[in-house]
């Protein structure tokens, strides 16, 4: 018997990072994220239940891409208690990114939850019985997201997701995302994120590695209480529409302490570009020159988010055209904004 399933999965930004991870992917402190619109997987998996030949075949563009197999195997084995049909079948998997694989923009969580997706889907067929789309039913599939990449259990909800427990949020937890778009105030709502490409190559140092850094850091215990205290106040800030200075100031700090907890470990790396600096200097020294409420956020590489509300998106666009495209490789830089979460592709 062979099942099919396709799932369109955005990428996400933190605003507040996740940095270290312990036990089974559970991470040390809270996160909170957009979700994204433009920036997205789209992933066609077929299982061959119980074929002769078990195994992965992963396609990439329709070509075989053996280089992402030891991540999925890893992720698979992981999956006995949730899909016990998974280890005797063939499955094939063929995706697709929106964006540069590598480039900072989180391919591992529109990926990772497009593959959570397809899953918990040819399960529901594979078992004739659908949760789909329930609540309980969204939360099984941000944990198996998780147990993929981190990252990845906070895309599959639309506007804004917390992942990790947090004690002034009801039903947060350390093994799923919960949605949190209802608590954003209308400005946030229809955010923008534009993303300057500084670099498209492969990071030096991949997340997993980082996160693995940040075990015996000297900063550590420091770092997780800051996180949680940021969380508390974005999560205050992000309800009101008036209190955008202070968004700003938390956004930045997250984004330069992930890089700054990069640079002063017992292995330092970084992973800004000159551009990177040059770009957050002429983001600082034009919110002062203009007021419009524009930010910047960093994921794990040299690329630069721009955060700003959709009202000021020309003003933005023409100071990008003019004075920091000159930072962008090939000029490139990719219109995001905040977006409403994955989507079932009919085949
Ligand atoms: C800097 O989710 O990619 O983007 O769990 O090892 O797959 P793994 O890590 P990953 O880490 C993301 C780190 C980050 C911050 C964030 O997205 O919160």
């Amino acid at each position: 018997m062979t099942y099919t399933s396709s799932w369109r999965s955005p990428s996400n930004i933190a605003l507040i990072k996740y940095w270290g991870k312990h036990g089974l992917q559970l991470p040390r402190n809270p996160s909170l994220s957009f979700t994204l619109s433009a920036c997205y997987t789209n992933m066609t998996m077929g299982v061959e239940l119980y074929a002769g030949n078990p195994g992965i075949d992963i396609f990439y563009d329709g070509q075989p891409k053996p280089t992402f197999e030891p991540k999925i195997k890893t992720f698979f084995s992981l999956l006995g208690d949730f899909f016990p049909w998974l280890k005797g079948s063939l499955v094939r998997i063929d995706s697709h990114n929106t964006f540069p694989h590598g480039a900072g923009i989180a391919s591992s969580a529109s990926a990772m939850s497009a593959m959570a997706l397809c899953l918990m889907d040819i399960n529901d067929q594979i078992n004739s019985h659908a949760t789909f789309p329930g609540e309980i039913w969204w939360k099984q599939v941000s944990e198996i997201a998780r147990l993929g990449s981190g990252s990845a259990s906070r895309s599959v909800f639309p506007g804004a997701a917390i992942w990790g427990a947090l004690d002034t949020i009801d039903e947060s937890s350390d093994q799923y995302a919960i949605p949190w778009n209802e608590h954003l105030s209308p400005v946030y709502k229809d955010f923008q994120d534009t993303i300057l490409i500084v670099s498209t190559s492969e990071k030096s140092v991949s997340s997993t590695a980082g996160h693995n850094l940040m075990n015996g850091h000297a900063y550590a215990a420091s770092r997780y209480a800051v996180a949680r205290n940021n969380m508390h106040r974005l999560c205050d800030v992000m309800q009101r529409d008036d209190l955008i200075d202070q968004f700003i100031s938390i956004v930045e700090s997250e984004a330069l302490q992930l890089h700054a907890l990069m640079m002063c470990g017992e292995s330092p790396f970084m992973l800004m570009e000159p551009g990177t600096v040059a770009i957050i200097k002429e983001v600082w020294r034009y919110r002062k020159a203009t007021q419009i409420p524009v930010c910047f956020t960093l994921d794990a590489g040299p690329n630069v988010h721009l955060l700003y509300p959709s009202s000021y998106k020309e003003n933005v666009l023409d100071w990008v055209n003019a004075n920091l495209i000159q930072y962008c490789a090939e000029g490139k830089y990719i219109m995001d904004q905040v977006g409403s979460g994955p989507k079932k592709i009919k085949l």
